[in-house]
C-alpha cells in the first residue's frame, strides 16, 4: 500500500478497498505513515466522502488498532449513551445511576470538554479523589459490583482514533460525517458495549446546528452499528439554551445529584428519563419506551439511582457528600449577575456563546492540554419563552475573588435575544430513530 496512491485515488473520488483502509489505519497508528500524508488523505476524504462500505471498513480498522474488551462474562445488558456534546450537558452522571439501578450495565468511556462543550471527565474530576483512569480489572469489577463506571479512554483503546482525532483537530477535518461516525462507534464497540443510545445535539450550542446533517450522521451511525452486530438508537435533542441551570464542572455535579434526588431542572430530568428508557429498550429490559420511562422514574423516586451513583463515585475513589446541598464541593464564591434589560420574553439563546463564556471564566478549555478551574461556573436562571421584568436575574456567574467578570457578563448579555411576543415553547426531543430489532 502506497499512501500517495491512496491520496491520489481518493482525491479523484475513487473508492478505497477494505484492505487499503485497514493498512493505512494500522500503519498510521504504528507511526509508519507521516502526519502530512494522513492529513492529505483526511482532507481528500473530507471533500470526497466515504461510501458506506468504506466507512464500515474504517470502523473495523480503527477498532482493530487497539485492544478490545469482551464483557460477556459480566451479567446484564451492557448499554452506553453518547452525546455529541453541548452546554450544561451533565446527563451522563444521573443517567449512569438510573440505568444501572434499573439493571443495565453501563461501561462509559467518556471524554473531556473541548471548545464550547463541557466534558463528563472534567465534571467527575471536580469530585476530590475521583479517578478517571482505571485498569481493566477495576473497570470490570466496578461494572460487575455497582453496574456503572465512567472512565477516560485508556492508551490502548482505539489508539488510531486518538492519533486521527488529534490530526483532524488541527487540519479542519473534524466535521466529516464518516470520520465522526467511525470515531464515535469505534470507542464504544472496543469498550465492549452491546448497544448505544446516541444523543445527537442540534442547535446553536451543538456542533451540528441543523437537523439535516444530524440526520445524515444518525443514519450512518445506525447502519454501521447494525453492520457491526451492535444495537443503536438515536435521539435528536435541542441544544440552544443550557441543559438545566448549571454550566461548569463542580456545579454540574451538584445539579446531577439534585436530579438523582428526584428534584433538579425539569429538562434534565426529562432527558434522563428519555435516554434511560431508550437504553432499557435497547438492553431488552423494557418492552417499550413508556415502560422504560416508568422504571427510570421509579429508580429516581426510590433513591436507588442516587445510591448507585454514590457507590460508583466511591468505587472510583471520589469523596462526595451527597447529603449536603453543595455535595461538599468547592464552588467559586463571587457571584456576578446578568439582569434582564427590559420587560420582555426571552426569545432565544446562543448556546455556543454561553459555552465560550465558561471557557473565558476558566471552566472549559480551548486546547486539549489546558487546565481548568472546576469551581467556576454559571447558573442559567431563565428559560426560553419565559417573561422577565427589567432587572430580573437571567444568569449568575460564579467567579474567583479578584476575577474580572465584566467581559463574561457582556458575552452572556449579547448571547440572548428579547422580544415582545411569547415565542413558541421549544421542544427538547426533536426526533428519534428507534432501535430496529430486526437488524440485530
Ligand atoms: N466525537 C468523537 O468521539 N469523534 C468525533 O470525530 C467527533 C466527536
Amino acid at each position: 500500500m502506497n499512501p500517495r496512491e491512496l491520496i491520489e485515488r481518493k482525491k479523484r473520488g475513487a473508492a478505497l478497498t477494505e484492505g487499503e483502509i485497514a493498512a493505512v489505519v494500522a500503519d498510521f497508528a504504528a507511526g509508519r505513515i507521516p502526519d502530512y500524508q494522513m492529513a492529505a488523505l483526511l482532507m481528500a476524504i473530507w471533500f470526497r466522502g466515504l461510501s458506506r462500505a468504506e466507512s464500515a471498513a474504517l470502523l473495523r480498522a480503527m477498532i482493530a488498532s487497539g485492544r478490545t474488551l469482551d464483557l460477556r462474562d459480566i451479567p446484564g445488558p451492557k448499554i452506553d449513551k453518547h452525546s455529541t456534546g453541548g452546554v450544561g450537558d451533565k446527563i451522563s452522571l444521573p443517567l449512569a445511576g438510573v440505568a444501572a439501578a434499573c439493571g443495565l450495565r453501563v461501561p462509559m468511556v467518556s471524554g473531556r470538554g473541548l471548545g464550547h462543550t463541557g466534558g463528563t471527565l472534567d465534571k467527575l474530576e471536580s469530585i476530590p479523589g475521583y479517578r478517571t483512569q482505571f485498569g481493566e480489572a477495576a473497570f470490570r469489577d466496578t461494572l460487575r459490583r455497582v453496574g456503572a463506571t465512567i472512565v477516560g479512554q485508556s492508551d490502548d483503546l482505539v489508539p488510531a482514533d486518538r492519533e486521527l482525532y488529534a490530526l483532524r483537530d488541527v487540519t479542519a477535518t473534524v466535521d466529516c460525517i464518516p470520520l465522526i461516525a467511525a470515531s464515535i462507534l469505534s470507542k464504544k464497540f472496543a469498550a465492549g458495549v452491546e448497544g448505544v443510545v446516541l444523543d445527537i445535539k442540534v442547535g446553536s450550542g451543538a456542533f451540528m446546528r441543523d437537523l439535516e446533517p444530524a440526520r445524515a450522521l444518525a443514519a450512518l451511525l445506525v447502519d454501521l452499528g447494525h453492520e457491526y452486530g451492535r444495537r443503536v438508537a438515536v435521539l435528536f435533542t435541542r441544544m440552544e439554551e443550557p441543559l438545566g441551570e448549571a454550566v461548569g464542572n463542580a456545579i454540574e455535579v451538584v445539579e446531577s445529584v439534585a436530579v438523582l434526588r428526584g428534584a433538579g431542572p425539569p429538562d434534565v430530568r426529562t432527558l434522563v428519563l428519555e435516554l434511560a428508557a431508550e437504553m432499557l429498550v435497547l438492553g431488552g429490559l423494557a418492552g417499550d419506551l413508556a415502560t422504560g420511562r416508568s422504571a427510570a422514574a421509579r429508580a429516581l423516586s426510590s433513591g436507588a439511582a442516587l445510591e448507585t451513583f454514590a457507590r460508583m463515585v466511591a468505587a472510583h475513589g471520589g469523596r462526595l457528600a451527597i447529603e449536603h446541598p453543595s455535595c461538599g464541593l468547592e464552588l467559586a464564591p463571587v457571584v456576578a449577575r446578568l439582569a434582564a434589560p427590559r420587560d420582555a420574553f426571552l426569545e432565544g439563546v446562543d448556546g455556543w456563546e454561553i459555552g465560550m463564556a465558561l471557557v473565558d471564566l476558566g471552566g472549559g478549555r480551548q486546547r486539549k492540554e489546558a487546565a481548568i478551574d472546576p469551581a467556576v461556573g454559571l447558573r442559567w436562571r431563565v428559560r426560553v419563552g419565559q417573561r422577565c421584568q427589567a432587572g430580573d436575574v437571567v444568569a449568575e456567574v460564579l467567579a474567583r475573588p479578584g476575577q474580572d467578570t465584566s467581559a463574561v457578563l457582556h458575552r452572556l448579555g449579547a448571547a440572548v435575544a428579547w422580544g415582545d411576543e411569547a415565542p413558541a415553547p421549544p421542544a427538547l426531543v426533536l426526533d428519534r430513530l428507534p432501535f430496529r430489532a430486526a437488524a440485530v
